[in-house]
């Protein structure tokens, strides 16, 4: 089996920027690929465009099990397969996301929306998860310089991404194995550096163990 590590993060927090930065990096030595929740195939990019197509009020159960559909179909179309030809795979986002946004800051819970993720999911979890940390109204003041179209997520008022970040909080503290926290607040090199030098630790960690 290969690698699968997710990286994580409120908006504006410069995932894209990272994991591209990453993967320039790691694909000189191993075999690797980049993909995106939720998206990454056609199901899913379609699914996505429902959930953040702006002007409509989702009900926040309908919002959580689309993102699980989305989850389920690239998983078992993309990660699983690439997984079983032992290659490095760098998603942006996973079932984290969920639990930040629909868990937290819908308020629909963890258990809740954990449940309907794990039949999503089964038992397949990332291997390492990159947590870009970042004050959210850092991350807004960021879209915002960037000129980036707001979706129907990241539009939700501030609260809302304060809530997200409370839950990822959370998420890091319960999972320190698991998930391991970068400062976004740095230069996209800086943190695609600090990230790397995690995923290099993982890696050689696992290299010796087996
Ligand atoms: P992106 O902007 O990182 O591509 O993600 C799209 C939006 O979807 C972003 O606002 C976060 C949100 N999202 C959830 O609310 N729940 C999820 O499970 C996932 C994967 C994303």
């Amino acid at each position: 089996m290969g690698h699968f590590i997710t990286f994580e993060g409120p908006e504006g927090s410069g995932k894209t920027t990272i994991i591209s930065k990453v993967y320039e990096q790691l694909v000189k030595t191993y075999d690797a690929i980049v993909t995106r929740e939720p998206g990454g195939i056609a199901i899913s990019e379609l699914i996505r465009e429902i959930l953040l197509a702006k002007g409509n009020d989702m009900d926040a159960r309908t919002e959580a099990l689309l993102f699980a559909a989305a989850r389920r179909q690239h998983l078992i179309e993309k990660v699983v397969p690439a997984l079983k030809a032992d290659k490095i795979v760098l998603c942006d986002r996973f079932v984290d996301s969920s639990i930040a946004y629909q868990g937290f800051a819908r308020g629909i819970g963890t258990d809740e929306v954990m449940s309907i993720n794990r039949f999503a999911i089964e038992d397949y979890m990332p291997d390492l998860t990159i947590y870009l940390k970042l004050d959210p109204e850092v991350g807004l003041r960021r879209i915002e310089s960037n000129n980036r179209d707001h979706n129907r997520l990241d539009a939700e008022e501030i609260s809302f991404h304060r809530d997200v970040v409370l839950g990822y909080n959370e998420l890091s503290d319960n999972n320190p194995e698991r998930i391991k926290i970068v400062d976004a607040d740095q230069s996209p090199e800086k943190v695609a550096a600090d990230a790397l030098e995690i995923i290099n630790q993982y890696l050689e960690q696992g290299v010796n163990q087996s």
